[in-house]
């Protein structure tokens, strides 16, 4: 060993021990006849004294030469620091050790940045010294916490009976609803794997097996629009169990959540979690993944501005539309820009604007205040139990389009007022989703989960009568505003697969195709099986507050989806391609 003791293990039990230390100088401070070097390594920082005139020639020469980010390895004595320089602030702060020897193992080149200041740095450079950046304590401690998480959940998993499992990268397209990656094969002309978006099939099939109870910490793959939440190669903790029922991978996902959470960090999470319907929460926050942290629901308007006076209401009503609000008790801290803003918000989502009205101790401003009835904003008072200084939004129109713009604008509004406490996490379960629906580019029915959940419906006959009505038996995990896991019970009977298959548009040809081999396996008794899978980056994320996946993540991809470290994706030898029967259009390429 080049080391005795790690940069972040010696103590005031240590003074007087000699100690050998390998890392590297992470700052160098000149006061003449001494010099101290900040050795780092993964543990911590020690302070190391170089007494100038007490080292040998040679010694004094090998100080003289070391550079910031050098790596060496030095001996010395531990001594306790005097009580004005101790540094409570690390944990080696109360000792310092005093230079007897040492060697250079390795010198730096001059660095792109600094180490500390990696903060501040643009993105970009820090992605391409990315080994750089990872020398700086607030990520190199997201990735410790990542495998001290990961650890935590393979403990809870194995003390549960579950069975890890690995299953294919180089696979068959598993929909999840992004494109897949394609890999071609050489040894089989034209034909390509897919690299999985999902476990989802292979878990199946070890349920038809009988490993009734499965994880893996799954690398997965998507290709699609990437944002501060998603990257084309991510992991999932995914998970599948046999003879249970919504309540069960609920309350088994609770539990391990609380067991590796509380193990890892000081949150404290409160089981179980709440749930809402699909249906509620679009209707009380305008979102499926609502961020439960604060309150300000969307509010109904439609009976209490019936007779308002307003004109533009009146007929949004007559047309069957609604009529919803935000009430907003701080509204002064709400600027006549920001209520222009919200204005320009609705125009740009193709209606007119937003109605607004300011509430004062005995009058209101509004644009639409000389059609307003003082009856309605009576009634608006009482009804809301509205206060002095309130602001009352409302937008009237279709349903779910109100709900959706308001819901934006709760966040936005949330933001702004600073509503959103930093150090709250709040779990919850959202159910009963709808099986389908339209997708609204290509005007065609399509699954809101996969194609494998099962529908809370049992009459396969008269299953596509209504498709849109019937709801899934999936359910989803959303924290803090942002969906961190999704589940359902799986259909395991063949005939209502093809039932399902078939409402989406294919033919037998088309789904044996793609999918016989799970028509066959769930012929040969597929056991009632269900589960559900993580985000574990978006979950680091959030349980660190980072504001981006990219800082959970060891070596991530930009938004382009780039590593700017290695290069890739990178262009190929012609040969190469041509091993693999492809060819590639260069010219398009440029
Ligand atoms: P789903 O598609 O909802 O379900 O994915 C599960 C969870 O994975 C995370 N996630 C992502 N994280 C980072 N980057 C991405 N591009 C990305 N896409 C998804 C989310 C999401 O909640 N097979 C099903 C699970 C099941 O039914 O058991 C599935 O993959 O946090």
């Amino acid at each position: 060993m080049l080391r005795t003791h790690t940069c972040g293990q010696i103590n005031l039990d240590d003074v007087g021990k000699k100690v050998m230390l390998a890392g590297w100088v992470s700052s160098i401070r000149d006061h003449g006849n001494i010099i101290f070097f900040d050795l780092r390594d993964r543990y911590g920082i020690t302070q190391i004294v170089c007494n100038l005139p007490e080292l040998t020639p040679e010694l004094l020469e090998l100080v003289n030469k070391v550079r910031q980010e050098f790596v060496i390895q030095i001996s010395g004595s531990v001594v306790a620091r005097s009580p004005e320089t101790v540094n409570p602030k690390i944990s080696t702060g109360s000792i310092e050790v005093i230079l007897e020897d040492a060697k250079i193992l390795n010198t730096s080149d001059a660095l792109p940045f600094e180490i500390q200041e990696g903060e501040n740095i643009g993105e970009n450079i820090r992605l391409k010294y990315r080994y750089l950046d990872l020398r700086r304590d607030s990520i190199k401690e997201n990735i410790i916490f990542r495998s001290d998480f990961t650890l935590k959940m393979r403990e809870f998993f194995s003390s549960e009976n579950f069975v890890e499992i690995e299953t294919p990268i180089l696979t068959k397209s598993t929909p999840e609803g992004a494109r897949d990656f394609l890999v071609p094969s050489r040894l089989n002309p034209g034909s390509f794997y897919a690299l999985p978006q999902s476990p989802q099939l292979f878990k199946q099939m070890l349920m038809i097996s009988g490993f009734d109870r499965y994880y893996q910490i799954a690398r997965c793959f998507r290709d699609e629009d990437l944002r501060s939440d998603r990257q084309p190669e991510f992991t999932q903790v995914d998970i599948e169990m046999s003879f249970i029922e919504e309540q069960d991978i609920m309350d088994i996902s609770e539990r391990l959540i609380k067991y590796s959470v509380e193990k890892t960090s000081n949150i404290k999470v409160d089981v179980p979690f709440p749930r809402l319907t699909y249906k509620k929460a679009i209707e009380k926050y305008g979102t499926d993944k609502p961020d439960i942290r604060f309150g300000m629901e969307i509010i109904e308007l439609s009976e209490s501005m019936a007779n308002s006076g307003s004109s533009i209401i009146e007929s949004v009503l007559q047309e069957g539309g609604r009529v919803k609000g935000l009430l907003i008790e701080n509204g002064e801290s709400i600027s006549i820009k920001d209520v222009d803003n919200f204005n320009e918000f609705v125009k740009q989502k193709g209606g007119k604007g937003i109605g607004w009205i300011r509430f004062r101790e005995n009058e209101i401003a509004s644009p639409i205040k000389k059609s307003l009835k003082e009856q309605t904003i009576k009634n608006l008072r009482e009804s809301l139990k509205i206060t002095p200084g309130s602001l009352l939004f409302f937008l009237g129109g279709e349903t779910s389009w109100v709900c959706n713009i308001l819901g934006e604008m709760r966040t936005e509004i949330a933001k702004k007022l600073n509503l959103v406490k930093e150090e709250i996490f709040k779990f919850l379960w959202v159910v009963d989703f709808p099986l389908f629906e339209i997708n609204p580019d290509e005007d065609r029915i399509q699954c809101v989960h996969h194609p494998f959940t099962s529908p809370q419906y049992d009459d396969i006959d008269t299953l596509d009568k209504d498709p849109l009505k019937i709801k899934s038996r999936a359910y989803d995990l959303v924290l803090n505003g942002i969906e961190i896991g999704g589940g359902s019970i799986r259909i395991h009977q063949r005939k209502l697969q093809e039932k399902i298959f078939s409402i989406l548009g294919m033919k037998p040809e088309e789904y044996n195709e793609k999918f016989g081999f799970l028509l066959d396996a769930l012929g040969y008794g597929a056991p009632p099986h269900g589960g559900l899978a993580f985000g574990l980056d978006r979950m680091v994320m959030i349980l660190r507050n980072e504001e981006s996946i990219r800082e959970t993540i060891p070596f991530p991809k930009t938004q382009k989806g780039v590593c700017l470290l290695s290069g890739a994706p990178s262009p190929v030898d012609r040969k190469q391609i041509s091993d693999l029967h492809i060819k590639v259009d260069f010219q398009t390429k440029q």
